[in-house]
């Protein structure tokens, strides 16, 4: 069977050219033309690859990395970049793209970034395949001291039955750890039940959440119970807690006070035995001050809390860390250069263990079962640009950060909105983040 490949690119032209190219290379080519037809794509097709140009009409290609890589875990992701946006393409990988070229793209170059793309999603659909059949990873708490400190906390709580607040940056482990509380606890036998609260909102969230009746609103065209119900005697697991919208917060808030809650569109007064996780990478108490967040529930909330420090702040880990990743996936025999720990210490991790496991992985199918060398961490050395190598990881990220934005900002020559959709964040971030600039711009 041919190799599928989805094309992104607004410019016609340039669709045309490779899907033409490509499709005489022996590949079968689709076209989209922004990220909302890319997206349907991938819903009604498998496909083996994706090049993706960025900079789309409705939005930011880098924006949809994370998401197609966890839909989608052994595909290959190409992402065009143009010259010089090596920050942009090493946030790209760093998000769990494969590859990037550089506009103008030369049709060998891509031939062959493709193949070397292919061979390594071959691998990649192998290696997932084996490693469903092996059981989950495990927590790792690590020998720095603040994790020593959470590993005591988690246990306490664990123990007890009080509401725990996990805090952290994206990929800190905060599910894992809510997972890894309910499965030491006396409830690990009941249903640990998870919902993520920035997706749905509303009466959608009110509905999940406590369930409904049918006729409650238009779409409920059946009862329906809510999660509440089904961690009955288990752990109801909120994650992203932050983004519960205010009339959410209101009901809720009167389900821990009461202990009570009723279906939408129902008298009846339901009872429900749960133990309550919620995580969020927001600071929570600087949302109840600008109010985002309801006072009240955060004080409910947050009986418990427990913070995961970001992965910068203890690479004495880092090494505990690669160890252990290694070993849930099975792969005793990989041997990794000292050199190599030097560099992963050196970084400052932005997307944290996530961030790890992804680059680790990356750089096993790279080493295609040789020794991991410094050599196959390309996006960690592309990130210590040529001119600063050996200082990326002593500086502090929020200074590169800045330093990135500033540039950004520049080369959209000073217009904010460009430069927004650039960094693929959203203006309203952009504008946080540049009130946070001793120097403002
Ligand atoms: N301490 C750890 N030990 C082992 N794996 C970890 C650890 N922390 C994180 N991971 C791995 O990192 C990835 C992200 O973890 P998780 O989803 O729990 O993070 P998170 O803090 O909930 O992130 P987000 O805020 O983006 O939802 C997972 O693949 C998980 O296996
Ligand atoms: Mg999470």
């Amino acid at each position: 069977m041919k190799p599928s490949i989805l094309l992104v690119d607004d410019e016609s032209a340039i669709l045309f050219l490779f899907s033409d190219y490509l499709s005489k290379a022996g590949y079968d080519v689709k076209k989209s033309l922004c990220l909302k037809e890319a997206k349907e794509a991938i819903k009604s097709q498998q496909f083996n690859a994706v090049i993706l140009d960025l900079i789309l009409p409705d939005g930011n290609g880098i924006d949809w990395i994370k998401d197609l890589r966890e839909a989608c875990p052994d595909i290959a992701i190409i992402v065009i970049t143009g010259i010089g946006d090596v920050p942009i393409a090493v946030e790209a990988m760093r998000r769990g793209a494969d590859n990037f070229l550089t506009k103008p793209v030369n049709m060998t170059d891509l031939d062959i970034f493709l193949r070397k793309s292919l061979e390594l999603q071959r691998l990649r659909r192998k290696d997932l395949t084996s490693q469903r059949l092996q059981k989950q990873t495990q927590f790792y708490f690590g020998e720095s001291t603040i994790m020593k400190e959470v590993k005591e906390l988690a246990l306490m709580a664990a123990k007890h039955n009080l509401p725990v607040l996990i805090q952290g940056e994206t990929g800190t482990g905060k599910n894992m750890l809510s997972r890894w509380i309910h499965e030491h606890s006396y409830r690990s036998s009941a249903p640990f039940v998870e919902l993520s609260c920035s997706g749905p909102s509303g009466d959608l969230l009110a509905s999940e959440l406590f369930g409904h009746v049918k006729g409650a609103f238009t779409s409920a065209i059946q009862d329906k119970e809510g999660l509440i119900e089904v961690a009955n005697g288990g752990t109801l697991f909120l994650d992203e807690i932050g983004d519960m919208d205010p009339s959410n917060q209101a009901q809720f808030l009167k389900v821990i006070e009461e202990k009570q809650y009723r279906r939408l569109g129902e008298v009846k007064v339901r009872w429900s035995d749960f133990r309550l996780i919620c995580a969020t990478n927001r600071d929570l108490k600087e949302e109840t001050k600008l109010g985002r967040f309801r006072q009240d529930l955060y004080f409910r909330i947050n009986i418990f809390p427990i913070v995961i420090s970001p992965l910068r702040d203890r690479l004495d880990d880092v090494r505990g860390l690669v160890q252990h990743i290694l070993t849930n996936r099975g792969s005793y025999n990989i041997e990794i250069s000292q050199e190599v720990i030097n560099l992963l210490k050196k970084y400052p991790w932005p997307g944290n263990v996530r961030e790890l496991k992804n680059i680790l992985e990356r750089a096993i199918f790279l080493a295609g079962g040789g020794t991991i060398s410094v050599e196959h961490f390309r996006g960690i050395e592309a990130a210590a640009s040529p001119a600063e190598t050996l200082q990326v990881g002593i500086r502090d990220l929020e200074q590169l950060e800045e330093e990135h934005i500033r540039d950004v900002i520049k080369r959209m020559g000073g217009n904010k909105r460009k430069a927004a959709t650039a960094l693929g964040i959203s203006k309203s971030a952009l504008y946080r983040k540049l009130k946070k600039f001793q120097n403002p711009i």
